[in-house]
C-alpha cells in the first residue's frame, strides 16, 4: 500500500490517479490545510472507487506512528508541505515546523517499522540562479532565498543522512520546475486559495474575469523578451514520474539509497510565451501589464531532464499549449461547472 502524503493538493490527487490506475493500492493522508475534501469526490470518479482518506496532521507524531501500524505501507510520497514562498519569508517558523516537522515524523515512522521506500517533493528552487543553462542535477544547490526554499534544501538533506544509516530505508528526492495543468477530464486541478502568487492559476482566472488583469513581472531581464524564463511541466507527467519513481526504488542499488532527479520538459518559456499560449488555445486575448520586477525572482531556469530520461526512462510528453488548455479547462469547469 502507498501512502501519499498531501494527496487531496495539486500535484498529490494527480499522482493518487496515476498510481489507482496503475493498480496501487493507496491511502491518503491530509490535514485539508490548504485542500478541500471535495477533491476526494473528483480521485473517486477517476479511479472507479474512493482510496482509504485519513484526516492526520503529521506533526502530530503519534498519529504518524499509528498509520505504519495500521497499515502495511510499502512505499511512501510525501507531498505535504506548506508552499508560498513569500509567506514562509513572513512566518518561517511555521514553515519549518510543517515542512521539516512533518518530514521527521515520517522518516521516525518509517525507521520504527524497519524501512521502505520514500519519494520526496523537492523543487527547482534549491537551485536558485543558476550558474549554467540547462540545469543539470550536479548544479551547486545555492543559499535558500526564503524559509521555503531553505525547507526543500534542508530536508533533502535531512533524508540523505538518514538513508545513509538506515539500509532499509531507499528514497529519491525529485526537483519540480514548474507544475501547471489539470487532469484532461477537468475534474481535479489546482486550487489556490485566494489570490493565486504563480503564474498559470493566475492567468486562468483572469481569463474567467475573477481577476481584472494579469501584472507581468518585469520585461527588462537579460532574455530575448524580457520577461522570466521558466520550464513549466504538466502535472500528468510529473504524476507518472512518481509511478515510475517507486519502480525505480524496487531496484535502486547505489551505495547511498538516495537519489536526485530534475523533473522538467528541458525546454524554456518566457511569461510572454506562456500569455501566448494561453491567447492561442482559448481563443481569447488576456488582459495585462508590464510591471515591475519580482523580488527574488530568477532570470532563467529550466532543466536537464538526461539523468530522468537515462535513469528512470522518464521523459514529459505534454506540450505548453497542451498543459494550458488542460488549465483552462479545469477553470471552466471549476468555475463554471
Ligand atoms: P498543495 O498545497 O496543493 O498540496 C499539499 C497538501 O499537503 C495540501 O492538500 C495540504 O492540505 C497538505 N498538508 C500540508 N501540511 C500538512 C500537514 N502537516 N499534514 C497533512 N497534510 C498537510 O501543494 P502542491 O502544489 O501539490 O505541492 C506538493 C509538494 O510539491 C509540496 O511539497 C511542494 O512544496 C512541492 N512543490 C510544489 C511546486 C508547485 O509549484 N506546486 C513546485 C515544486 C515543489
Ligand atoms: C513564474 C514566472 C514570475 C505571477 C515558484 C516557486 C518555486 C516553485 C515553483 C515550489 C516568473 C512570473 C508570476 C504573476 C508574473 N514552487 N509571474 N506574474 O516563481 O518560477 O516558482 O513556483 O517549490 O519555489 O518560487 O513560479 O508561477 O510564481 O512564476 O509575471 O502574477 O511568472 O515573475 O517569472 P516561480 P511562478
Amino acid at each position: 500500500m502507498i501512502l501519499v502524503t498531501g494527496g487531496l493538493g495539486y500535484i498529490g490527487s494527480h499522482t493518487v490517479v496515476e498510481l489507482c490506475v496503475k493498480g496501487h493500492q493507496v491511502i491518503i493522508v491530509d490535514d485539508l490545510s490548504n485542500s478541500q475534501l471535495s477533491v476526494l469526490d473528483g480521485i473517486e470518479e477517476l479511479c472507479g472507487h474512493r482510496p482509504i482518506f485519513e484526516r492526520l496532521d503529521l506533526r502530530h507524531k503519534n498519529g504518524v506512528e499509528s498509520l505504519f501500524e495500521r497499515y502495511d505501507i510499502t512505499g511512501v510520497i510525501h507531498f505535504a508541505a506548506s508552499k508560498a514562498v513569500g509567506e514562509s519569508v513572513h512566518r518561517p517558523l511555521q514553515y519549518y515546523e510543517n515542512n521539516l516537522g512533518a518530514l521527521v515524523n515520517l522518516l521516525q515512522g518509517i525507521k520504527k517499522k524497519g524501512g521502505t521506500n520514500f519519494i520526496f517533493s523537492s523543487s527547482c528552487t534549491v537551485y536558485g540562479e543558476a550558474d549554467e543553462l540547462p540545469i543539470t542535477e550536479a548544479a551547486p544547490v545555492k543559499p535558500a532565498t526564503s524559509p521555503y526554499g531553505n525547507t526543500k534544501q534542508v530536508g533533502e538533506e535531512i533524508i540523505r543522512d538518514t538513508c545513509k544509516v538506515h539500509p532499509k530505508l531507499k528514497a529519491i528526492a525529485l526537483r519540480y520546475f514548474n507544475p501547471i495543468g489539470a487532469h484532461p477530464s477537468g475534474k481535479i486541478g489546482e486550487l489556490p486559495l485566494g489570490v493565486p502568487q504563480n503564474l498559470v492559476p493566475y492567468i486562468t482566472q483572469t481569463g474567467i474575469g475573477l481577476r481584472k488583469e494579469l501584472s507581468v513581472f518585469g520585461n527588462d531581464y537579460p532574455t530575448e523578451d524580457g520577461t522570466c524564463i521558466r520550464d513549466y511541466i504538466h502535472v500528468m507527467d510529473l504524476a507518472r514520474a512518481h509511478v515510475v519513481a517507486l519502480h525505480r526504488l524496487k531496484e535502486q542499488r547505489n551505495e547511498d539509497n538516495y537519489e536526485v532527479f530534475n523533473l522538467g520538459t528541458g525546454n524554456g518559456s518566457s511569461v510572454l510565451e506562456v500569455i501566448q499560449s494561453f491567447e492561442r488555445v482559448s481563443g481569447q486575448p488576456l488582459n495585462y501589464k508590464i510591471v515591475d520586477r519580482r523580488p527574488g525572482d530568477v532570470t532563467e531556469a529550466y532543466a536537464d531532464t538526461e539523468k530522468a530520461n537515462k535513469i528512470l526512462g522518464w521523459t514529459a510528453r505534454f506540450t505548453l499549449d497542451e498543459a494550458i488548455a488542460s488549465a483552462w479547462l479545469w477553470e471552466k469547469k471549476n468555475r463554471l461547472g
